[in-house]
């Protein structure tokens, strides 16, 4: 499956994610405090909740229902109540342009 251009990279700020959707799929883009971008699945695991809403603090995502924060680079909660992933998806930057692929990175278990 190909990349999607979803913004641009100027348009990130590490305070905030971006709800874009890619191929029907609602998905997380931040921008991390090192100027990295990610892109996680923007559904919380525990409710339906879009991430996105939350809050983006030391390189996690926090879902403000109930506080679980998802961790940018492999989506894996630490802390409760959330216990499943949020998918992460491929990102690449081109000339400024922020692209996602629909297509999950694998995760371990
Ligand atoms: S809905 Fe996200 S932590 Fe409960």
């Amino acid at each position: 499956m190909s990349a999607t251009r979803v913004c641009s990279q100027a348009e990130l700020t590490p305070s905030a994610a971006l709800r874009v959707v890619v191929d029907g799929k609602p998905i997380a883009v931040v921008i991390d405090s090192l100027g990295t971008v990610h892109a996680l699945g923007d559904t919380c695991t525990h409710g339906d909740i879009s991430l996105s809403e939350g809050f983006v603090e030391d390189d996690t995502l926090e879902c403000w229902a109930h506080g679980s924060k998802f961790e940018l680079t492999t989506g894996k909660p630490l802390t409760l109540p959330a216990y499943e992933p949020v998918p992460v998806y491929p990102v690449t930057i081109v000339d400024g342009d922020v692209f996602v692929e629909a297509t999950p990175i694998s995760q371990e278990a």
